[in-house]
């Protein structure tokens, strides 16, 4: 891995991917998304292994699809390249992802955080999609994602002037859970994924799915996945523990089964 690093024991059952461009305030080139996906891959097939943070460095957690790579290229070596098909399988992470974010998240980085779960932002944290800024425009979800979570009004602000919003904002309109101090940002994240890693995986993994179905159908076909991912949850041992334990009055130890 040349761009990003991976701790696969980051804490107990919290692993941690740290985009490491700093230099290009860590453009996502071509090899770096490659890296992203396969570690992302790896991590979700580790049971050890229960939420993902993912974040850069306090000026960026990335400041969008690597420019300078893609200047040159014409329509067909884009369709050929198909750059944003490695975003599908990150898409498809199993496991709960928490993007820490700090300083710039333009682009595809601000495209990255909101396809993770959730996203914990440095009061430094800037939200932003300026891609109409260098002729074109959001590529990797932007107009999608920050639409469902904005709404129409700001996310056509944004997507149409550039103009960037800050934690604040992006809290205020629902883009993002909390904010932290710069040096607590992380801790912030920390504090989030461990309380998610208390959880059991089971039940966290198919309750990742129906909350991401709310966004991919009607309403009586996602009360359907819903309701079979509610069922099934009964064949594991976790929910048996769990109930258990509510009424033992003690508190859980989920095993992921
Ligand atoms: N691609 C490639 N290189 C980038 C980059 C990007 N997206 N963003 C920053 N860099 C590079 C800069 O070129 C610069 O490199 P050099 O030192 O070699 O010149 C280095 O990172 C530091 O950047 P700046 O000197 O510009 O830093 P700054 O603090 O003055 O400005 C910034 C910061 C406002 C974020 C500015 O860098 C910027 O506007 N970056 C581009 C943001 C952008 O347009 N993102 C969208 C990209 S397109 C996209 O993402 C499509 C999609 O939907 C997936």
């Amino acid at each position: 891995m040349e761009f990003i690093t991976v701790d696969n024991q980051f804490e107990k059952h919290i692993a941690l991917i740290r985009l490491n461009r700093p230099k290009e305030l860590n453009a996502l080139n071509l090899q770096l998304m490659g890296e992203l996906r396969d570690a992302l891959a790896e991590l979700d097939a580790d049971d050890e292994v229960r939420v993902v943070i993912l974040t850069g460095n306090e000026k960026a957690f990335a400041a969008g699809a690597d420019i300078k790579q893609m200047a040159g290229k014409t329509a067909i070596d884009m369709l050929i390249t198909d750059q944003f098909s490695t975003w599908d399988q990150i898409k498809k992470t199993k496991k709960p992802l928490i993007a820490a974010v700090s300083g710039f998240a333009l682009g595809g980085g601000c495209e990255l955080a909101m396809t993770c779960d959730m996203i914990v932002a440095s009061e430094s944290a800037r939200f932003g999609q300026p891609e109409i800024k260098i002729g074109v425009m959001p590529g990797a979800g932007g107009t999608q994602r920050l639409t469902r979570a904005v709404g129409k009004a700001r996310a056509m602000e944004m997507v149409l002037t550039g103009k960037f919003i800050s934690a604040e904002e992006a809290l205020a309109a629902g883009l993002i859970n909390r904010i932290a101090p710069v040096e607590m940002y992380m801790e912030a994240a920390k504090d989030l994924a461990r309380e998610i890693a208390a959880m059991s995986p089971v039940a966290a993994r198919l309750a990742k799915e129906s909350v991401n179905r709310a966004f991919e159908t009607h309403l009586d076909e996602g009360l359907h996945f819903e309701r079979k991912n509610f069922y099934m949850l009964f064949a594991s041992e976790d929910q048996k523990e769990g109930m258990q334990a509510f009424v033992e009055k003690r508190k859980p130890e989920f095993k992921g089964k």
